[in-house]
């Protein structure tokens, strides 16, 4: 049809017959059951919905199906990140979890182009992932103790 779209998630080829404006949010979760990227303000403001596209943090909220033709979308089922899941884990990170995947996503990113980064080099990375329960302080941690 004429909405049909192709789309590399994960290094896995998806074609979709959707709206070229939705955005892949919906088609994640709702057409594809990828649940792990979360739908928070919808508006941009909170990176729960975080994902990477050429390894660039993206809101899912705010990207649509046709801004990702020919791109690669990556979500937290994709994401290779076992030195921070661990540190996720011994830091106990999570307290409700709903924000966590939007997290680990922007975290990810950060140390992808940074092996080192500093404090504010973490606050600045960090700053469009809103955490209700305040777990900042051991995301930061966290953080730092993946990239030593
Ligand atoms: Fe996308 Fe909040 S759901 S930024």
């Amino acid at each position: 049809s004429d909405n049909e779209l192709k789309l590399n998630i994960n290094g896995k080829q998806f074609t979709l017959d959707a709206d070229p404006n939705m955005p892949i949010l919906w088609a994640v979760r709702d057409m594809l059951g990828m649940t792990g990227t979360k739908y928070g303000c919808g508006a941009g403001l909170c990176g729960a919905c975080t994902i990477h596209i050429d390894g660039e943090p993206a809101r899912a909220c705010l990207t649509n199906l046709k801004q990702v033709q020919g791109k690669s979308v990556t979500t937290i089922e994709g994401l290779e990140a076992d030195k921070l899941r661990r540190a996720w884990s011994e830091h106990n990170v999570p307290q409700c979890g709903y924000c966590q995947s939007g997290q680990l996503m922007s975290a990810a990113a950060l140390l992808s182009k940074k092996q080192r980064p500093s404090e504010t080099e973490i606050d600045d990375a960090m700053s469009g992932n809103i955490c209700r329960c305040g777990t900042y302080n051991r995301i930061k941690s966290a953080i730092l103790s993946a990239a030593e």
